[in-house]
Order: structure tokens, then sequence, then C-alpha cells
């Protein structure tokens, strides 16, 4: 079994897909470890099943909201037992971060608070347009530093940015998504790397969804685990 982590994005509204998802990423060569975002959150049947959901899991919520409706939030999230990250806003500021971080303490030792940064889907043009000055690199660089200041326990970003901020936090749990295959489609994702390349960048986990989820699940896993033996 390989000790690199695999997060596995179950985007659909579907409870049947979801529990085919994790049926058919089980496997004894890899730990592969469900991520929840929006999509199936906000479902009508997502939330309920994740209350007696008995794995560990992802809730990628990505909150981001003036600190009390922030920290209001992760308490709403209390009886989610086998949640055991949760992702917020960087750009939510450093109050909001570390409010978040020390009320989760209280709710869940376990619970580890990831702070997202620059998201994936973004290019150096599309933050022009919002108004940043700064490169990606600059800003995500900026925000792993209030991520870490507030006292997180890790951080989301692309795999491009993973080598720079692992250069200066050694033991950050660094995650990051827009990951495809050779020759996949990146789809609505600019800054994209292999799962070999990532890890070649020190990150900790990878994120993989539509590379795993669609088409042949089981076809996919096998892919991931040659690839990731090469
Ligand atoms: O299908 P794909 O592999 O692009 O999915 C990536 C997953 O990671 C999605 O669930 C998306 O919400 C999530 N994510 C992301 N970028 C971030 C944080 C999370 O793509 N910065």
């Amino acid at each position: 079994m390989t000790n690199k982590i695999i997060f596995v994005a179950c985007d659909t509204s579907n409870v049947k897909q979801v529990k085919k998802i994790i049926n058919q990423t089980q496997s004894n060569k890899i730990k592969i470890i469900p991520k929840f975002g929006l999509q199936f959150f906000y479902s009508k049947n997502g939330r309920k099943f994740l209350e007696s959901f008995k794995q560990d899991f992802w809730l990628d919520l990505k909150i981001n909201d003036i600190p009390q409706t922030a920290l209001s939030a992760i308490e709403s999230l209390k009886d989610l037992k086998n949640c055991k990250y949760i992702t917020v806003h960087a750009n939510g500021g450093i109050e909001m971060l570390k409010s978040i971080k020390k009320k989760t303490k209280n709710i869940n030792k376990n619970l580890k608070v990831l702070g997202v940064t620059i998201l994936t889907s973004l290019n150096n043009k599309s933050l022009k347009e919002i108004g940043h000055t700064r490169s990606i690199q600059q800003l995500v660089l900026r925000q792993a530093n209030i991520v870490e200041k507030a006292g997180c326990d890790g951080i989301v970003c692309s795999a491009k940015e993973a080598k720079l901020i692992r250069k200066k936090y050694k033991k950050l749990f660094i995650v990051t998504p827009g990951i495809r295959f050779l020759g996949d489609n990146s789809n609505d994702q600019s800054r994209v790397m292999t799962p070999n390349d990532a890890f070649k960048n020190k990150v900790s986990a990878i994120v993989m969804g539509r590379s795993l989820i669609k088409g042949n699940i089981k076809i996919n896993v096998k892919k991931l685990i040659d690839h990731l033996n090469q």
C-alpha cells in the first residue's frame, strides 16, 4: 500500500452514485478518502447521508464569511462525527481563520481546518480581472502565510505552487486539486498537474474528481495505481 493520500471528489447529488464511487475506489493498494462538496452537501439527501456515514471524510464547503457567521456554520456541522477535514477560504482573513480553528478545537479535536488559497480554476488573467496585481505564486504564498499564522492544519493550492510553499513550510499539510492524467481534459481547471508530478513537488495529498469518477471508476483507480508506481 502506498502511503500517498488521495481524496476522491464525490461531485454528484446522487446518493447511489456516491455509494458507487466509494465502493469502487476501495483498494488495498491505495488509500482513497472521500471528499464531499457543495453539490452533495446541498442536495436533499446529501447531508442526511453524511450524518450516518461511517468513514472519515472531507467536507469541502470552502467557507468564507465574517468570523461569527463562519464559526456558527462550523458549529452547525458538529453532528457530522466522521468529518475529519473542513475547508475555509484564506481570503476570509486571519481573524476568520483563527476563530474557526479555535472553534473546531472545542467541537472535534480531530477535525482539521484547511485554508483554501487561489482556486485551481483561476489563472493570472482572471486574477487581474478581479483586481489583484500580484502573481498567483505571490498571492498563494501570502495566503499560506496567514493560514499558517492562524494555526490551521493545512492549505489547499495547486501543485504548481506546492514546491515553493513546501520550501518555506516543511511540515504543512499541502493538498492539491487540479490533478489530471496526461491527455485528460482539464475542463474548468487552469493549473493542472499529473499525480506523480504533484507528489514530486512534495504535496501531502491530492484531490481527484473527474479523472477518477467519470467513465469506469475501477479502471481509473487502476490507472492511478499504475501511474503512481511508475
Ligand atoms: O474534477 P476535478 O478533479 O477538477 O475536481 C476537483 C475537486 O476539487 C472539486 O470537487 C473542486 O470543488 C475541488 N477543489 C478545487 N480547487 C480548490 C479546492 C477544491 O478544484 N482550490
